[in-house]
């Protein structure tokens, strides 16, 4: 990250203020003075600022119940955004780890590890992500061996890996998939001619959407949660 931006992260200065007390030589950096407010800095460097070490913020990582009608972007002209239930500084750094649509509730984690939201996003490491769906019409054994073989989605080079498929009722069912192509559980639905009503993101990977959290609440997961992320491939 930027030198700048890291001191403004870090303290209460805004970003112009940083850039001047580093333009004045008062940063130092592994006991360096760095003068050149957009030079990167690793990880793993300590900064001081007159000479008081300066504690860089630990990432946050946090789970969103998100009600119908608020939108997965960092701004929106028009609807609210998960974002602007949050009530937290610097959240121009988190970032939502696989989207919703804005009809879609449920499960929405939230980070400014970047490591960690590649992990979850990456298909490489096959998180599975479980969704409630409802559906227009009655399901029928031949929809669900499409779903469990694979689809082939209009537009897509590949078929979409194999979903694991779970019937509660005639049109109540429960989906994993490990991918998270563009409305990726509503074109599958679509492609066997069913259609779905209701989409509810239950878990992703280890992460179960917390029975205790109100929609349009947050909190922050548990070292166990964040664990399983990490330590999975
Ligand atoms: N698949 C969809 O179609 N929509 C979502 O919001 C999530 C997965």
């Amino acid at each position: 990250m930027r030198l700048d931006k890291l001191i403004s992260h870090s303290t209460a200065f805004t970003r112009s203020q940083a850039r001047r007390v580093i333009k004045k030589g008062e940063v130092t950096v592994d006991g360096i003075v760095i003068t050149n407010p957009a030079q990167h800095i690793g990880e793993d460097a300590q900064l001081e600022y007159l000479g008081v070490a300066v504690k860089k913020p630990e990432p946050r990582y946090l789970m969103f119940n998100k009600p119908a009608g608020v939108v997965c972007a960092n701004h929106d002209e028009r609807h609210a955004t998960v974002f602007d239930s949050l009530f937290l500084p610097r959240l121009e750094t988190l970032h939502i780890a696989g989207r919703l649509d804005i009809d879609t509730t449920g499960l929405v984690l939230i980070t400014d590890d970047g490591a960690w939201l590649h992990r979850i996003t990456s298909p490489k490491y096959k998180h599975q992500k479980t969704y409630l769906l409802d559906l227009d019409s009655a399901i029928t054994d031949k929809q669900i061996n499409a779903l469990e073989n694979g689809i082939q989605l209009k537009g897509e080079k590949k078929r979409c890996q194999p979903a694991s498929v779970f019937k509660i009722s005639q049109t109540r069912i429960r989906l994993s998939i490990y991918e998270g192509k563009y409305h990726q559980v509503k074109r599958m639905l679509a492609a066997v001619g069913n259609h779905v009503l209701q989409l509810h993101r239950e878990k992703i990977a280890n992460i179960q959407l917390d029975s205790s959290l109100k929609e349009g609440h947050w909190r922050e997961l548990t070292e166990m949660e964040i664990k399983g992320i990490s330590d999975k491939g």
